[in-house]
């Protein structure tokens, strides 16, 4: 009885921990700009890959990850039930495809920035050491919630983490102040991490964007920045639009 019993536990906490796409929620935390973080190794690499990232980008990142964090932690059914882990990675490296450096290992020359984010991203977890923490389920939803964030309005029905990907890239929206973030917190993160240029950098990333790879562009949020601002920039011929109604 006492060995069965202990076998049947055992065979509990294998299940528990293999759970496709769950994870432990018990890992070692810091506190960063007023908000409680997942503090493991590959959440801090995540954080060393964007360091150098020109300063409207990273800090931009980082308030994505912080305010999302804040809000999920303050909401204690959500924050049983998000992989905060994922959740860190995820946002922190949702904008590598923004990565305006010279010769970025991040950057195709033809794929949309939302792919080149969520290969960057899934192509990180695989190479870090911690790898194995990292089943395909759990790879997939780093995936679908970066290659997600350019087309608002797809993460409806979507798993928990993937929703909370995308509503914390949201968070970061010029202008927007999304209720769910507490008032303390959101305070301490916007004071150690301005966002006045974020309207100015994703307008300039996106006007390099259309100039550099304008075929990632065609039927994206991006199209109009080419379209207003760069020379010899033409949509036209390759919308969905002109297949439908093709110039006569
Ligand atoms: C907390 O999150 C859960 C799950 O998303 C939601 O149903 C609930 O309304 C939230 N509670 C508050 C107070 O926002
Ligand atoms: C966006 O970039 C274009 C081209 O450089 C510039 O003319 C425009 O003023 C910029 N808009 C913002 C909001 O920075």
């Amino acid at each position: 009885m006492k060995f069965l019993s202990a076998v049947a536990s055992l065979a509990l906490a294998a299940t528990a921990s293999c759970t496709p796409g769950h994870y432990p929620t018990r890992l070692p935390t810091t506190t960063l700009y007023g908000v409680e973080v997942v503090d493991t190794q590959i959440v801090r690499d995540a954080q060393n890959v964007i360091k150098n990232f020109t300063p409207y980008l990273h800090k931009h990142s980082l308030r994505t990850w912080l305010l999302g964090a804040a809000a999920i932690n303050a909401n204690k059914t959500l924050k049983a039930s998000v992989d905060m882990e994922l959740h860190a990675v995820a946002t922190i490296l949702h904008d590598l495809g923004w990565d305006m450096t010279p010769n970025s290992p991040w950057i195709s020359p033809d794929m949309r920035f939302e792919v080149d984010g969520a290969l960057g991203a899934t192509k990180f977890v695989k190479n870090h050491k911690d790898a194995k923490n990292w089943d395909p389920v759990r790879l997939e939803k780093v995936y679908d919630g970066i290659v997600m964030h350019g087309s608002p309005g797809l993460q409806v029905g979507k798993n928990l983490d993937v929703q909370w990907i995308l509503k914390s890239i949201s968070f970061d929206n010029p202008g927007s102040r999304d209720p769910a973030i507490p008032e303390a917190q959101y305070k301490s993160v916007l004071a150690g991490l301005p966002a006045d240029d974020i309207g100015f950098g994703t307008n300039e990333t996106w006007v390099w964007l259309a100039a550099t790879k304008p075929i990632a562009t065609y039927n994206t949020i991006v199209e109009p920045f080419g379209t207003a601002f760069v020379p010899g920039y033409n949509a036209v011929g390759h919308r969905i639009f002109d297949l439908i109604n093709p110039a006569k």
